[in-house]
């Protein structure tokens, strides 16, 4: 990299203990070549993999290794030292570093760094694509997101146990040039939703037969609070919807709860004029004419139910014209799943459907991860299966597009 991007930048890069600690030591080169200071701070896992000899040979600063410094420490070296920082790089974060981030440990050098820093934090996970899949891991890093850690990566590719799947360390290039103060006007999708208004609805909807039941469905949330999340992420004002789910809410978005298709018809209306409706929850089709008040008694063999059509809420909005630029759907299906994509695409005059086959295993409801492909009036797009986070970012990459067509 011939910029210097990082000029006069003081850069602390914590090397965690992961098999791409190994692509650590081409940061570092990046890190220098783009004209940042380096100082490498390594957990003891990272010793396994990497010498601390290699990164002080490569950054020409003394690597730390542990809290437990006496030299270092007889002038509170670890405070100096997240004071020194102008940001905080943590490449290759595991799954363990993320975690004790998420919940404020504060156990080994790298960890309390991290906590009595006020520099910015950028992570750069690698890991196997299960560990990165898992929901812990997931619910870390929303919850790092949340807090305003930069998070870049990890890849989808071949892994270094022979499987394949996201969670390659991003390539030290990619990292460097992520980190530059220039970076986010280098890469405009990241606002190219400022001074939009975006509605997102998420999750089930539950409609109550009694006071203690109710009709509901598999909908976890998950891709539609992504969907709030990186929207807000490329500046739009970000509405979200929520029925009954129990996820964090994404940093700057403001939510509004709500239990039935009735309610989340209600403030879904209630959030407009806006610019874009992105349709993500799984609202109910039916619901009971009229919920009993109290509960309903066992007694016959069968039990009938009366239940009556919920409001059509994505057909309504697509009807309106309260300056909407973009309708967008998903379609849940677990059969010919183009064919009632592109039907529903249709029916409901959408500008645009999102289909994702559900029943299968490692995707659909409940599940971090997802197939889906895209459906336009004279187009498709077929995105690569993966993290929901990741097909979120993808999938308003593609509205960006739409938005410009
Ligand atoms: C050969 C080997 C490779 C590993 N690779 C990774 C990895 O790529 N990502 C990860 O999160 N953990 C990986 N681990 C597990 C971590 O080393 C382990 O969770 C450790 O506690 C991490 O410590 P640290 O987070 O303090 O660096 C690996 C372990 C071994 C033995």
């Amino acid at each position: 990299m011939a910029d210097d991007n990082l000029k006069g930048q003081r850069v602390l890069l914590c090397v965690g203990g992961g098999i791409a600690a190994y692509k650590a030591l081409e940061l570092v080169r990046r890190l220098r070549e783009a004209g940042a200071q380096v100082q490498v701070a390594m957990t003891a896992g990272a010793q396994h993999f990497v010498t601390p000899l290699s990164f002080q040979a490569l950054s020409g600063s003394p690597t730390r290794t542990t809290l437990w410094d006496s030299a270092a420490e007889a002038s509170m070296g670890h405070i100096e030292l997240a004071r020194w920082a102008d940001r905080i790089l943590i490449a290759p974060a595991t799954a363990d570093l993320l975690a004790k981030l998420a919940h404020g440990f504060a156990d080994d050098l790298v960890t309390t760094l991290c906590l009595a820093t006020t520099a910015p934090i950028t992570v750069a996970p690698a890991m196997n694509h299960r560990m990165w899949g898992h929901p812990a891991t997931q619910a870390n890093i929303a919850t790092l997101r949340a807090r305003g850690v930069q998070v870049i990566g990890p890849e989808d590719g071949p892994l270094a146990e022979g499987e394949s799947g996201p969670g390659r360390l991003s390539e030290p290039g990619a990292i460097v040039a992520a980190l530059s103060p220039q970076a986010e006007s280098a890469v405009a999708i990241d606002q190219a939703l400022k001074g939009l208004k975006v509605v997102v609805s998420a999750g089930p909807t539950y409609e109550d037969l009694d006071p203690v039941r109710y009709l509901g469905n598999r909908s976890s949330g998950k891709m539609g609070f992504a969907v709030a999340d990186s929207a807000r992420r490329r500046g739009a004002e970000v509405v979200l919807i929520a029925g009954p789910v129990h996820l964090a809410t994404p940093a700057g978005v403001k939510r509004v709860d709500v239990r039935s298709a009735a309610q989340m018809r209600e403030a879904v209306f209630a959030a407009f004029p806006a610019d874009i409706y992105i349709g993500a929850a799984a609202v109910a089709d039916y619901t009971p004419r009229a919920p009993a008040a109290n509960k309903i008694k066992k007694s016959n063999e069968s039990l009938a139910l009366d239940l009556v059509r919920t409001p059509d809420i994505l057909s309504e909005v697509a009807a309106q014209t309260q300056g909407l630029k973009l309708v967008v759907g998903f379609a849940a299906e677990t059969e010919n799943v183009a064919g009632y994509a592109r039907g529903k695409l249709v029916a409901k005059h959408l500008d645009l459907i999102v289909a994702n086959r559900v029943g299968v295993a490692d995707g659909g409801f409940e599940s971090d991860q997802n197939a889906m492909t895209a459906y336009w009036q004279d187009g498709e797009r077929v995105f690569n299966p993966g993290a929901k986070t990741r097909l979120a970012d993808d999938l308003i990459e593609l509205i960006v597009e739409r938005l410009n067509a």
